[in-house]
């Protein structure tokens, strides 16, 4: 099988791809812009992996993503590729509406005629390459909006209410997505998860952000009060999520994916700070009441959402996925990766792997 998935730089795609190409599960073709967020030294070793292929191509640049159908005939479509940070949203909705809205809206137009051009006679399979198709939208349980702290967890039918820019592209991406679904035939699936952490992420979330400025005795600004309630889900257990419904979810079904682990920034702050203390006791921050010193309350983000959380019961009972990682194991072992990789981060912050990838991706076509 092979599988075009947009935004595999990123934190996400990066380790859907790294998990695929691990076990050998399919064949990849990354199509990544390169944005900012986008770095493929998080994909180690796979420049000489024959079952791997980059394309640098923005999803808005129609000729160029038509070409990559064209060369690879893909099996599915993984969308990731998107702008992913709600405080970036704030300062500038323009690119997340660009990228997020009409880019996902370009990639389905393609998708669609590809998939239509495909051949509808069954094979050895008993199934058609058209049926087997799949384009499978890769989404935010930000799109439900704010939910009260009393309220039920969201579920696949929970309407939806997004606050920030960034939650409202999302939300409409995923309507064009059932759209292209209900009237032109596109077999889809969709998927709404809760707030990743783990290994290379891009230190703008709230979780590398604090563990690198921990580890550089930096201040910890926490928004807020730090009260607002995030779902946390360690990012290898999303990619085995993606993985099962791409493979047998419903047809136009929407899974909601969590990790059943509520918890409010402060403890999750709290909590990094005690792991760090066992961690590095020696390090810049670990003094007097350790890395806790450090946390400061600033102002709050506008339009801060107070709680997300999901019910993944759908996802649980018919596809038999669960998370395998609790969050306090799953944090720590994140907090040990960014100590043991010092070079991917000190290249992420001082921007040199902006440099490498002119230097080695400045040829590949891009727009603009
Ligand atoms: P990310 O910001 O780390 O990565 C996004 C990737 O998309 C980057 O590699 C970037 O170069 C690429 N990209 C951006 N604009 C592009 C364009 N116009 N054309 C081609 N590529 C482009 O994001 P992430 O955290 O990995 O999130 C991936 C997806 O998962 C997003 O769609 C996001 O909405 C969704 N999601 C994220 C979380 C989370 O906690 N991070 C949770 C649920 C859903
Ligand atoms: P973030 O990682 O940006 O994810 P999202 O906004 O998509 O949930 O933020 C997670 C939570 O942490 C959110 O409630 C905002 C808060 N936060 C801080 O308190 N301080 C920070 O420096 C950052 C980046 C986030």
């Amino acid at each position: 099988m092979k599988i075009l998935v947009t935004g595999g730089a990123g934190f996400i795609g990066s380790a859907l791809i790294r998990q695929l190409r691990a076990g050998q599960r399919a064949e990849i073709v990354n199509v990544d812009a390169l944005t900012y967020a986008g770095n493929p030294e998080s994909l180690p070793g796979l420049d000489d992996d024959p079952g791997y292929r980059f394309e640098r191509v923005d999803i808005r640049d129609r000729d160029a993503l038509e070409r990559v159908f064209r060369d690879h005939r893909p099996d599915a479509v993984m969308h990731l590729a998107a702008e992913s940070h709600v405080d970036r949203s704030i300062l500038g909705p323009g690119v997340f509406v660009d990228t997020n809205v009409v880019g996902t809206q370009v990639l389905l137009d393609v998708a669609r005629d590809f998939w239509e051009g495909l051949d509808d006679r069954p094979d050895s399979s008993g199934l058609s390459a058209r049926e087997r198709f799949r384009f499978h939208h890769i989404s935010t349980d930000e799109v439900f909006g704010d939910l009260p702290l009393d309220a039920p967890a969201f579920n696949e039918s929970t309407p939806y209410a997004p606050s920030s820019p960034y939650a409202a592209s999302k939300a409409a991406s995923d309507h064009l997505v059932r759209a292209w679904h209900r009237t032109y035939g596109l077999p889809v699936v969709i998927t709404n998860c809760s707030n990743n952490y783990g290994p290379y992420q891009f230190p703008e979330k709230l979780i590398p952000l604090m563990i690198l400025n921990a580890l550089a005795g930096k201040p910890l600004p926490v928004y807020g009060d730090g009260g607002q309630i995030r779902d946390w889900l360690h990012v290898d257990d999303h990619a085995e999520a993606l993985w099962a419904v791409l493979q047998r979810g419903e047809i136009g079904g929407t899974y909601a994916i969590g990790g059943d682990a509520e918890r409010t920034n402060l403890q999750v702050v709290e909590a990094l700070c005690d792991a760090l203390a066992a961690l590095r006791p020696n390090g810049p921050g670990g003094g007097g009441n350790g890395y806790r010193d450090l946390i400061r309350f600033v102002t709050d983000r506008p339009g801060h959402d107070r709680r997300y959380a999901i019910d993944s019961r759908r996802i649980q009972h018919e596809l038999g996925w669960r998370p395998a990682h609790s969050f306090e194991a799953g944090l720590r072992e994140t907090i040990q990766w960014y100590i043991d990789h010092p070079e991917w981060v000190q290249r992420v912050q001082s921007g040199a792997y902006r440099e490498w990838i002119e230097a080695n991706y400045a040829d590949r076509e891009l727009r603009d």
